[in-house]
C-alpha cells in the first residue's frame, strides 16, 4: 500500500490543474516537494515520514501545521492558497506515506545524553493510562495519579494499581480530572486536593455549563472520603461550552493554595474580575480568601482571583530559594509564556499577545501596554508549553534551580537555566517520547516525566 502511494506520487503526477480535489499525492508533488523532496525525505524543510516531529504527530497537528502554517519558518499557511478538501487529502496522504501509524509513540530509549549528564530513563508504566494529568507522592513508596476520564489511583513501588479509587464526586468529563496536590502538612492532616471540570446542571441536560471546581478531601485506601468543596464560582458564572480550563494546582511557602482557570475560549473575559475565565486564583487551604487578595470587596468580584489576563496556565512552580511562583501559559498560534506570578498583574490577555488566533486572524497587534507584564520568556511557534518545576533534587545538582519544562504538541522536555529572573540558556532534553504532562521530582530524587498520550510514567536519574 505504501509503495503503491509513493508510485502514485511519484511517477504518476498529473498534468497541472488536471488532477482530482482529493489527489494527495498530487497536490504534494505541486507545492510540498520544493522543501520537503520529492520521497517525503526532506530537502530544504524536513522529512515528512518520520517518528520524530517536530511540531506534533497526530493527524490534528499535520493537518493544523498545514492550514495554518508554523511561525517563524517557512512553512506558510496553507490554508490561504488550498481548499479544505485539498489539505485533508495531504494529511490523509501523509499519514498513508507513513510506515507505521503517526500516533503510535517513538520507543522510548534506555538513555540520553545531556549537556550535563547521561540520563537513565525507565518506563515505570507504559501506556496504561488514559489521560494522566498530576501525579503527587505521598512517601517513597507510594503516589497518587489523576487520570482525565476522572479516575484517580495509586502507583505503588512503581507499579500502577489497576484499581482506582473510588467515591469521588461526579467529574464534568470535557474538563475531567486534572491536577492533584497535597497539603503541606499532609502527613498530619491527611488533605488531597483536586481540580476538576464540574457542572451544576442535570446530567441529561442538552447543553450543560461547566466550569474547573477545586475540592479537598481524604483517601481511606481505595475509598475517596469527606469532601469538601473549596471554590466553585456562583451558579450566573457557569456557562456552556468552551475550552481551556487551567486546572492546575500549587501550595506556596504561606500554606496558599494557587490554582489556574483558562478562558474556555473567552478571551475578552480574562480582563473582567467578575467573571472567572482566564485568571490564576489564591486561597487558603479550607478554601477561605485571603483578606489581600486585590479584588476583594469590589462589587460581584470573584474574590479568590490573584492575576488577570492569563489565557491558560499549565505549569505552576515555586522557586526553592525565593518563592517566587512561576507560571506556563498557552498562547494561541504563537506566544506560549513564561511569567512570575504577582499579586494583581495583568498579564495582558487577549489585549497584548505575541501569538495570532488558529483561524488566522489577529487577536492583537500589540505585544506591550502600559499596566501590562511582559512574559520572562515567550515560546513561538507554540510548543504547548505545560508543566513547570524547578530542580532542587540533589541527585541533580548541576541543574540547581534550573526550570523544567514540558510540552504537549510538541512532546519536549526542556531545561532552563535562570539568572536574575531570566532565561540565559534552554536546553531540549528529549523530544518526541509523548505529550508531557506533568513533571515532579520524587522523594527519591528521581524525576517523574507523565505523558498523557501515550499514558506513561517515566523514571529518569543521571546515569551512575
Ligand atoms: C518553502 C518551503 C516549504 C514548503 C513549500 C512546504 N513546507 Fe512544510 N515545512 C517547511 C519548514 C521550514 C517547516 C518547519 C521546519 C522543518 O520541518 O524543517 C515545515 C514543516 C512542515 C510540517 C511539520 C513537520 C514536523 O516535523 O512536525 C508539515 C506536516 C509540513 N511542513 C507539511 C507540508 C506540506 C503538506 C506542504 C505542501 C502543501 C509543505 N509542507 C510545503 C517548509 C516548507
Amino acid at each position: 500500500m505504501l509503495r503503491n502511494l509513493l508510485i502514485t506520487a511519484f511517477f504518476a503526477i498529473p498534468a497541472l490543474g488536471s488532477f482530482a480535489a482529493e489527489d494527495g499525492a498530487a497536490i504534494y508533488q505541486l507545492y510540498c516537494v520544493e522543501c520537503h523532496g520529492a520521497k517525503l525525505e526532506g530537502n530544504k524543510a524536513s522529512p515528512l515520514i518520520k517518528q520524530n516531529w517536530l511540531y506534533g504527530r497526530t493527524p490534528k497537528y499535520f493537518r493544523r501545521n498545514i492550514t495554518h502554517g508554523i511561525p517563524n519558518t517557512e512553512m506558510i499557511a496553507w490554508g490561504k492558497v488550498l481548499s479544505a478538501e485539498q489539505i485533508e487529502a495531504l494529511v490523509q496522504f501523509l499519514i498513508d506515506a507513513q510506515s507505521s501509524p503517526p500516533n503510535i509513540s517513538m520507543s522510548v530509549p534506555e538513555n540520553v545524553q545531556t549537556e550535563d549528564y547521561d540520563l537513565e530513563i525507565e518506563v515505570l508504566v507504559d501506556d496504561k493510562l488514559g489521560n494522566p494529568w498530576g501525579i503527587e507522592f505521598i512517601d517513597e513508596r507510594k503516589a497518587l495519579v489523576t487520570e482525565k476520564a476522572g479516575r484517580l489511583r495509586w502507583l505503588i513501588d512503581g507499579k500502577l494499581d489497576s484499581r482506582p479509587i473510588d467515591g469521588l464526586p461526579p467529574i464534568f468529563r470535557r474538563g475531567g480530572l486534572m491536577d492533584i496536590a497535597l497539603d503541606p502538612n499532609y502527613a498530619e492532616n491527611g488533605w488531597v486536593y483536586l481540580a476538576h471540570g464540574h457542572t451544576p446542571d442535570p446530567p441529561e441536560h442538552e447543553k450543560p455549563r461547566a466550569l474547573t471546581r477545586i475540592i479537598r478531601g481524604k483517601i481511606d485506601g481505595y475509598r475517596w472520603v469527606d469532601t469538601e468543596v473549596l471554590f466553585q464560582v456562583p451558579e450566573d458564572r457557569y456557562h456552556a461550552g468552551g475550552n481551556r480550563w487551567g486546572g492546575r494546582l500549587l501550595f506556596d511557602r504561606d500554606g496558599y493554595l494557587y490554582f489556574s482557570i483558562g478562558d474556555m475560549a473567552r478571551g475578552m473575559a480574562s480582563q473582567d474580575f467578575t467573571t472567572p475565565n482566564g485568571k490564576s486564583y489564591r486561597i487558603g487551604p479550607d478554601g477561605k480568601i485571603p483578606d489581600d487578595n486585590p479584588f476583594v470587596g469590589k462589587p460581584r468580584a470573584i474574590e479568590a482571583i490573584f492575576t488577570l489576563g492569563n489565557r491558560n496556565i499549565q505549569g505552576l512552580a515555586l522557586h526553592p530559594e525565593t518563592g517566587d511562583i512561576w507560571i506556563t501559559e498557552h498562547g494561541p498560534m504563537g506566544g506560549d509564556e513564561l511569567n512570575i506570578l504577582k499579586l494583581g498583574n495583568n498579564y495582558g490577555w487577549p489585549i497584548i499577545t505575541y501569538g495570532k488566533a488558529y483561524n488566522g486572524e489577529v487577536v492583537s497587534t500589540r505585544t506591550h501596554q502600559e499596566g501590562m507584564e511582559q512574559p520572562i520568556t515567550q515560546w513561538t511557534p507554540s510548543i504547548a508549553v505545560c508543566p513547570a518545576e524547578f530542580v532542587s533534587s540533589p541527585l541533580f545538582s548541576k541543574w540547581k534551580n534550573n526550570l523544567l519544562v514540558g510540552a504537549l504538541a510538541y512532546e519536549e522536555l526542556r531545561r532552563l537555566v535562570i539568572e536574575d529572573n531570566q532565561v540565559v540558556e534552554q536546553e531540549l532534553l528529549f523530544k518526541g517520547y509523548g505529550r508531557v504532562r506533568d513533571v515532579k521530582f520524587g522523594p527519591d530524587g528521581a524525576l517523574y516525566v507523565l505523558l498523557n498520550s501515550p499514558g506513561s510514567v517515566l523514571r529518569i536519574v543521571p546515569e551512575s
